[in-house]
């Protein structure tokens, strides 16, 4: 029933933890009596034993649900045994300081998605509601916190309002406080003083996120475990503002301005339990010195950086992943030793920068290297000997001919499932390719030939992709797709193929031949390929009577044929079984 209803739920509307969490809590509530329709998505049709106000529902005594009724005016005759008021995705503007004060055994009052503003929301009303623990007013026009809320208060929602200040006694001594959501609103560092955490020492999570902080905020509880601070105009984090920290795992700072002299030494050097730090989309140019060793994931991308200091990564020996892209890294900017350290390094991504090998002694458990859009024209023996763990190669669009590119480089990595080397200038198939290969990239390069030897033993190869080479089918030497056993795709799209190769892969579903020259597909194009579900021949050379009409006829899987934009319209003759999956719908 909870499954159902929270399915029901997340249809209609994106719901954000809080609604769920509320929604499961009416649901709680719900499940307590003999009819449990939950009285927003249920229907209410259920006779009322008490007062309820007109329109809304009141599944239990202490539950008054007025969502999404278009209500202008807040309604009548709430009872005052009310703990669960939900009001949200309304119009009101305000709320009367006598129907809300009457209401003190609240313990969540819901208003997100309303017109309230500051002056509609009467903040005297909040002493008496001495219990209320959740108070959603997200998606409003507040411009200023209330000036007072409750002591007694767990969760406060004042995401998407105006709001430019926060009081004292808005989040300051609430011992219970364990989230704050204040992200989407116009806080500077004037609005947000050094006392609005003062004696709320249990908050857990907060977000500031997308507000026009200049500078991290000092005071912050040390109780955090998660802090969002990304889309402000950080340029600095002051000294000592993150000393206390010590149980933040989570640190959120990206899209800010932070420069390097806005950090220093000692800036992440206390949080002993950080393990996520994400400061992409900065202006750094250096990795930041005191990373704390219990760092797993750390995003470095979209920043200035054109070297990384051995040194700065040393104490991060917890590191998984490790992510550069989109930097200034050039042909010196990761010596030997940076990595070597990083013992648990899993993922490491360096794509977009100017990188002219790969970076020298990679870490043993390595998983991936993604390093697309970089420099890199050579590929040595030993480049990748010490990542036997490699199961994703990525070095697409770099500089690689295949003289550059030495037999044995890939020879060691055993584990390796996925090499992409798309937008090279390869004119062969790389030699020594491991026989653990899933899939194989390698479109765009100068592919002329295909030789059977090259791809022999790879009897594991889903996929592979050689579109957009130069490749003839009198280049692709006969025998070449014997050892494929296990290929299911083939891209042999924008080359110069006059007709379909033969002896394509047993096990292949789908072929992938569209802008090549084909002006004729034979009556055994398909004879070796039973398994094949979609056939791609758009844009070669076909006319209506190209195609024999015995070709597909042992293809008893096949769907879909596309034969768009040839010079005539071309009519496929499928076998009979399959005609009815063509028939287009509609
Ligand atoms: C509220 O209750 C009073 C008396 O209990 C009743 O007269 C009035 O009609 C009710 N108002 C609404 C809107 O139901
Ligand atoms: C902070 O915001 C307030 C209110 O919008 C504004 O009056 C003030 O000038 C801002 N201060 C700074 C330093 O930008």
């Amino acid at each position: 029933m909870l499954e159902r209803s929270v399915r029901r739920g997340s249809t209609g509307l994106i719901m954000r933890p809080q609604e769920l969490l509320l929604l499961l809590m009416l649901r709680w509530a719900g499940a307590q009596m003999e009819d449990p329709a939950f009285p927003h998505l249920g229907d209410s049709s259920q006779p009322l034993l008490r007062a309820c106000p007109w329109r809304c529902s009141c599944p239990r005594d202490d539950t008054v649900d007025c969502a999404g009724l278009g209500l202008s005016v807040f309604p009548d005759n709430i009872t005052k045994a009310a703990r669960h008021l939900s009001l949200q995705n309304n119009q009101l503007q305000e709320l009367p300081y006598n129907e809300l004060s009457r209401l003190s055994g609240l313990r969540t009052l819901d208003l997100h998605s309303n017109l309230i503003s500051s002056e509609g929301l009467p903040d005297e009303a909040f002493e008496s509601l001495t219990q209320l623990e959740h108070f959603y007013v997200a998606h409003n026009k507040l411009s200023v916190a209330p000036q007072f809320l409750p002591p007694s208060l767990r969760v406060a929602d004042l995401a998407a309002n105006e709001v430019v200040e926060i009081f004292p006694l808005t989040f300051g001594e609430k011992p219970e406080l364990r989230s704050v959501y204040l992200h989407n609103n116009r806080l500077n560092n004037t609005g947000l003083p050094p006392t609005t955490f003062l004696g709320s020492e249990a908050i857990t999570t907060l977000s500031l996120s997308s507000n026009q902080l200049s500078y991290l905020p000092p005071s912050l509880p040390s109780s955090l475990e998660r802090l969002h601070l990304q889309n402000n105009l950080i340029s600095k984090v002051p000294r000592g503002a993150l000393s206390l920290q010590t149980r933040l795992r989570e640190l959120y700072l990206q899209h800010n301005q932070l420069t390097d002299s806005g950090l220093d030494a000692t800036t992440f050097s206390k949080l002993s339990s950080l393990e996520y730090l994400d400061l992409s989309h900065n202006q750094l140019t250096a990795v930041p010195e005191g990373l704390p060793g219990t760092l797993t994931i750390l995003h470095l991308g979209r920043n200035c950086i054109q070297q990384v200091e051995a040194v700065r990564l040393h104490r991060a020996r917890g590191l998984r992943y490790l992510l550069l892209q989109h930097n200034e890294l050039g042909a010196s900017a990761l010596p030997a030793g940076t990595l070597r350290p990083l013992r648990a390094l899993h993922t490491l991504h360096l794509y977009g920068n100017r990188l002219e090998r790969v970076p020298p002694a990679l870490p043993r458990h390595l998983k991936a290297l993604v390093m697309p859009h970089n420099r890199v024209a050579v590929l040595g023996a030993r480049d990748l000997v010490s990542a036997r763990a490699l199961a994703e190669l990525n070095l697409a669009y770099n500089r690689l001919a295949s003289a550059r590119v030495h037999p044995g480089a890939f020879r060691r990595l055993r584990a390796l499932r996925s090499l992409d080397l798309a937008g090279n200038q390869l004119s062969r198939l790389p030699e020594g390719l491991p026989p653990s290969l899933r899939s194989l990239k390698l479109q765009r390069n100068q592919l002329r030939a295909l030789e059977p030897e090259l791809l022999a033993g790879l009897n594991k190869l889903q996929e592979l992709s050689l579109a957009h080479n130069r490749l003839r089918v009198g280049d692709i030497e006969p025998g070449t797709w014997h050892e494929l056993q296990a290929l299911q795709v083939l891209d042999l799209s924008h080359n110069e193929l006059s007709f379909v190769p033969p002896d394509l892969p047993e096990a292949l579903e789908e072929l992938h031949l569209q802008a090549n020259r084909i002006s004729h597909v034979g009556p055994e194009a398909f004879l070796s390929t039973p398994h094949l579900r979609a056939l791609f021949l758009r844009a070669n050379r076909l006319h209506m009577t190209s195609i024999a009409a015995e070709a597909f006829l042992g293809l008893a899987h096949l769907r879909v044929v596309d034969t768009a934009e040839n010079p005539e319209q071309v009519l496929v003759q499928l076998p009979p079984k399959n005609r009815g999956a063509l028939t287009p719908k509609g």
